[in-house]
């Protein structure tokens, strides 16, 4: 498979949708992709172990050719095993690969990686030279501004240093510490305080590297102000959640003169890749858990995907009812 070679690197990563365990699978890519056909998606963290050593990489690596651009997540800690992963992330024909330092997951740094890695730069720095040396993808990385008491400015920028040192090509910084003790994963998006002024002064002190922030950004015109300062914006949980929100990101922030889609045009583009779906013997609700967020914010909404929810859990929900309800939806004007 070939890479994506038409957006350079610069252009890609103005927005993207973060990485998110449990959501963003290919399922909910491809709905997203819907919405824009700009912003760069990110698989959920793939452990690169664990890839390594399964004999069933396609349940990993798999993708829809319409996800591009895409990049590939990988957590690990091992530089010869993510030396083996980036080939096969390029083999694969995913766009870019990226580097997660900012998981505070327990289970995921007992394995001393994740967030806890920013501890060790060093480690870092070998890690993002091993991704680089077997293949030519761009490597990027995705960090917090600090972990535990290591959150000075300083260490941040010499971290930040070594890494790009090392060849990494962009850097996704979540803007609040983690906490690795005492605090949950959920919790740790939530309770330390978001610092954009930190991220600010990371790019300031290095104009020269590509700095992309992340955390808490909730409609585009906050990512129309950051992106003054920084050179890309991710986004996560909103776009999950609401991702009709974000269906302005190709006319507004790439100026592409196209008609903002509704979300009955969405869900009835998807229609035929619901039915492959289904024909390769997956469920309508691998799907539905995704697209019901698209029925937000507008009146029966919570009808609406209640009653899709529970046809669909219980594998009750047909095509037909399907286009039903979408038509429903149209008729509204939505
Ligand atoms: C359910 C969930 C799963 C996540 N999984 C990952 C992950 O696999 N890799 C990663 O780097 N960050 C992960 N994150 C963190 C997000 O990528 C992002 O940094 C965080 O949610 C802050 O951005 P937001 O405020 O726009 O949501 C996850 C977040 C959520 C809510």
């Amino acid at each position: 498979m070939k890479s994506y070679q038409t957006d350079s690197i610069n252009n890609l990563h103005k927005i993207s949708v973060a990485p998110m365990m449990d959501c963003t699978d290919k399922h909910f890519r491809m709905i997203m992709r819907k919405i824009s056909s700009r912003a760069l998606l990110y698989t959920e963290m793939i452990v690169a172990q664990s890839l390594i050593y399964t004999k069933n990489k396609e349940k990993f690596l798999n993708y829809n050719s319409e996800e591009h651009p895409l990049s590939i997540q990988f957590g690990g800690d091992n530089p010869q095993i993510l030396k083996e992963a980036a080939k096969l992330a390029q083999d694969w024909g995913y766009d870019e690969i990226n580097f997660n330092v900012g998981c505070p997951s327990p289970r995921v740094c007992s394995g001393n990686f994740g967030a806890s890695l920013m501890k060790n730069p060093t480690k870092v720095a070998k890690c993002i030279e091993s991704l680089k040396s077997n293949c030519s993808l761009p490597v990027t990385i995705k960090h917090r501004i600090g972990v535990d008491q290591e959150d000075s400015f300083d260490k941040l920028n010499n971290f930040v240093k070594e890494v790009a040192n090392a060849g990494a090509d962009r850097f996704t910084v979540h803007a609040r510490k983690a906490i690795l003790k005492g605090l949950n994963p959920k919790q740790n998006r939530t309770i330390p305080p978001l610092k954009y002024e930190i991220v600010k002064k990371l790019k300031q002190m290095n104009p020269d590297l590509l700095i992309e922030v992340n955390g808490g950004f909730t409609n585009i015109y906050q990512c129309i102000k950051a992106l003054n300062e920084f050179d890309g914006v991710m986004v996560g949980r909103s776009a999950y959640k609401y991702p009709l929100i974000w269906s302005e990101i190709d006319q507004i922030i790439y100026k592409d003169n196209k008609k903002i889609k509704k979300a009955s045009e969405i869900i009835f583009s998807l229609i035929p890749y619901i039915e492959n779906h289904l024909k390769n013997e997956g469920e309508t609700w691998d799907i539905c858990k995704h697209l019901i967020n698209l029925v937000q914010n507008i009146p029966k909404a919570k009808i609406w995907r209640n009653n899709i929810s529970s046809r669909s859990i219980k594998k009750e929900l047909s095509i037909d009812y399907l286009i039903k309800m979408t038509s429903e939806l149209k008729e509204m004007g939505f």
